[in-house]
């Protein structure tokens, strides 16, 4: 039923819908209810030990003989300049008080890079078929030892420049990401939340200039976006919101609630909490940092001075539920059926279309 076949032969899957790998949200369950119903699941691992992701694929692999995907994001270790973190210090110093939270933490947590010898090593041993990466790519010979093992290579374009960068690289496909999409933007650097461009522009200038299979991603809930992506020359997309509902879902109880009742507007783009652009759900917190934007503490680096605040659970005053524009969409069904009934509706999509 697909018309465009190279996604499904090169992934070895049965339905071009890939699960996103939701850091923090997806979970082996989810991940390999979508690969034995014909996607690919997904398990983002950026938040993950060595260990946990070992034994996250144990259980991952007792669930499904079927390929997965491992995501991990790319970056240097991050630098905050001094001055840069006094003053959001001073910043955030009221919405502490409003919290009922003391002062704000006067060092920030020292991190690695986000993928390093490592997990390239553990990537090596546990060979999954897939892996991706979000904000860029590894370095070459990391690159170059993936391919070797046979682990097929995604990763994010938000531009097509960026797509091109990817594909000159060397990978087997590209996710298009557009404005919509729940989570981080998946720029290759640091963007101001107000630059994206949407999944209906950047798709299909995308797959004009690149030749690689094209993923679509942002705000696709549906079968009828899935049978759009395709119209505008995707091989395939990736989906993230939409499985947030389904009960295998790592998705904490609130953010089930607001899903529940979601609305195209109900979220923003915010670099004010983790460092880095996202989307999630619009809170004061965020409204006035962005009204205001100064130089923030550096990727990962910031959430030494924002978890405090979120775990408070005041979620219209601070929080960081990442969900996209699409949400309404969603159904809380079992990943299995959701599966299903996507494509059963994309089928009938392109039927009608016929
Ligand atoms: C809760 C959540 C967490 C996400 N975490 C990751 C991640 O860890 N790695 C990644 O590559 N993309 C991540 N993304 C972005 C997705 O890969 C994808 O671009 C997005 O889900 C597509 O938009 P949609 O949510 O409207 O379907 C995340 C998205 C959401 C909603």
């Amino acid at each position: 039923m697909w018309p465009d076949r190279r996604l499904t032969d090169l992934l070895h899957i049965d339905h071009p819908i890939l699960q996103s790998p939701m850091a923090g949200a997806a979970t082996a369950a989810l991940a390999a209810e979508v690969s034995n119903a014909g996607g690919l699941g997904a398990l983002g691992s950026a938040e993950m030990t060595p260990d946990q992701i070992t034994s996250a694929v144990a259980d991952l692999r007792g669930r499904t003989n079927q390929p997965f995907n491992l995501n991990f994001f790319v970056g240097d270790a991050p630098v905050t300049d001094p001055a840069v973190l006094a003053r959001t210090r001073d910043r955030l110093r009221p919405w502490y008080a409003t919290l009922g939270l003391g002062d704000p933490p006067e060092t920030l947590p020292d991190l690695g890079p986000s993928f390093d010898e490592t997990r390239l090593a553990l990537l090596l041993d546990l060979r999954p078929a897939v892996v991706s990466f979000h904000f860029g790519l590894p370095p070459a010979p990391a690159l170059a030892a993936l391919k070797a093992a046979g682990i097929l290579i995604l990763s994010t374009a938000t531009t097509v420049v960026e797509a091109q960068a990817l594909e000159a690289a060397g990978i087997d496909a590209i996710i298009a990401q557009g404005y919509e999409a729940g989570g981080h933007r998946g720029s290759h650097q640091p963007t101001a939340p107000a630059q994206g461009v949407g999944t209906m522009a950047l798709v299909p200038q995308i797959v004009d200039a690149v030749s690689l299979p094209v993923i679509a991603a942002g705000g696709i809930g549906d079968g009828r976006g899935i049978a759009a992506a395709f119209a505008l020359g995707a091989a395939g997309v990736q989906m993230g919101t939409a499985f947030l509902s389904c009960p295998e879902a790592g998705t904490d109880p609130a953010r089930r609630t607001l899903l529940a009742r979601a609305t195209e507007t109900d979220t923003m783009m915010t670099d004010a909490v983790s460092g880095r652009s996202a989307r999630a759900y619009r809170s004061a917190y965020a409204t006035a940092m962005e009204a205001t934007r100064e130089p923030l503490p550096a990727f990962l680096q910031l959430y030494g001075l924002t978890d405090p605040m979120l775990e408070v659970g005041q979620d219209d005053v601070a929080s960081f539920h990442l969900y996209g524009q699409a949400a309404r969409l969603n159904r809380p069904l079992p990943a299995t059926d959701l599966m299903r009934l996507l494509v059963a509706e994309a089928r009938a999509v392109f039927r009608s279309l016929s």
